[in-house]
């Protein structure tokens, strides 16, 4: 069973998580008031662990740069703002790509990270698949009021 660099993934999560801008999501909420920074940290987490429990050979940066950007849009949504849905993903990538050169991997992981919901934002690889399963998860978890993972 193939096992992916787990210190590779946790050097370049931690990297990023000590970065300022990075940081700005401690300020907003989602999921029951988890900080939007908590939460990305679980989906890269949980998507890295999923790899790992599958024996899949992922892109370790590529994930822990992806997952922990996915949600990198900057507010906390308004209750009944379900445009926010479709929409953010393109902004997180926006606010993103302002900062870092994201790879076509990377910025497929952020756009399609809401699929199926977004019908043309489709999962391109095992990378992006995994995100999108490991959000809904950590969606409902935190629903539930767990807050690391
Ligand atoms: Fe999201
Ligand atoms: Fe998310």
């Amino acid at each position: 069973m193939y096992r992916n660099n787990t210190n590779q993934f946790f050097r370049v999560l931690a990297g990023l998580e000590r970065d300022p801008q990075v940081r700005r999501m401690e300020q907003y909420t989602q999921h029951k008031g988890n900080p939007t920074l908590r939460h990305c940290h679980n989906v890269a987490v949980t998507s890295f662990r999923m790899a790992q429990r599958l024996g899949w050979r992922i892109d370790e940066s590529a994930m822990a740069r992806g997952a922990l950007l996915h949600d990198f849009h900057l507010y906390t949504r308004e209750k009944k703002d379900w445009k926010h849905l479709f929409r953010h993903p393109r902004l997180a990538l926006r606010n993103a790509e302002a900062l870092f050169s994201l790879s076509q991997k990377e910025k497929n992981i952020i756009t399609s990270h809401m699929w199926p919901l977004t019908v043309l934002s489709v999962p391109r690889s095992k990378e992006a698949f995994l995100v999108t399963l490991a959000d809904k998860y950590c969606a409902v978890c935190e629903m539930r009021g767990r807050r690391n993972f």
